[in-house]
């Protein structure tokens, strides 16, 4: 298994807590050229899951958001996720049975969406759109894309008060593994179906 980090001393630590056979690897999702020589050192690939996010950002309002943040915003947690898996699709296609989850959020579910933290919300809002593009693609070749949102977790980013972080691994876990037969295409939390 391969753990991305931008940062090496971060993904070395990463990499021995989670323990087994993972062999961090250099990935700024952010920069083409790391994402090119990241897939170069992949010989083979199974499952994606495009989980780098940045800019909960909960003190902006969208009338008057930094844009500049919001390109960011969009820069990792839209194009990063599309960009690795552009790069690494041919490797996902030369499998049996691909799996790409993007890790998403309810944050950006369209049908409660309010005000506040609009560089996340619409960043999010977007990775759910080419979730649904890349599945309906990617349907006729037997992988299988969806958006997974881990619930609120106690990370650097959700902060203290989450759940713990393998509670909200656990449905990621889920959507990389789907049998054949799995859904394509969808939105879930903790292996349910959520609203877009
Ligand atoms: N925590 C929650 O409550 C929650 C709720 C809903 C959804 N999510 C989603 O869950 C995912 C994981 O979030 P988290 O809570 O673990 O956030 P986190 O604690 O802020 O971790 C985000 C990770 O993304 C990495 N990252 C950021 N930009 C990157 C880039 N350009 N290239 C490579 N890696 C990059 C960060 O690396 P550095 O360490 O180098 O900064 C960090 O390891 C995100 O997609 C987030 O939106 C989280």
């Amino acid at each position: 298994m391969r753990l991305g980090a931008r940062d090496p001393a971060k993904g070395a630590r990463a990499a021995r807590q989670v323990g087994g056979d993972i062999t961090p690897v250099g990935l700024d999702v952010a920069d083409p050229q790391s994402v090119r020589e990241a897939a170069a050192s992949l010989d083979r690939l199974d499952v994606l899951v495009n989980n780098a996010a940045i800019l909960y950002d909960t003190w902006q309002r969208g009338v008057d958001a930094d844009l500049d943040q919001a390109r960011d915003a969009l820069e990792t947690n839209l194009l990063g996720a599309w960009r690795v898996t552009q790069a690494v699709l041919p490797l996902l296609r030369a499998g049996p049975a691909a799996r790409i989850v993007n890790v998403s959020s309810g944050a950006g579910a369209l049908h409660d969406m309010g005000g506040g933290t609009p560089a996340y919300r619409t960043s999010k809002a977007a990775l759910n759109a080419l979730t649904r593009i890349l599945a309906a693609e990617l349907r006729g070749e037997g992988i299988l894309v969806n958006a997974v949102c881990p619930g609120w977790v106690a990370t650097d980013m959700g902060g203290a008060g989450g759940r713990p972080v393998a509670e909200g691994a656990a449905g990621i876990v889920w959507a990389a593994t789907l049998p054949g037969d799995g859904p394509t295409g969808g939105f879930f939390r903790d292996g349910r179906a959520i609203d877009w």
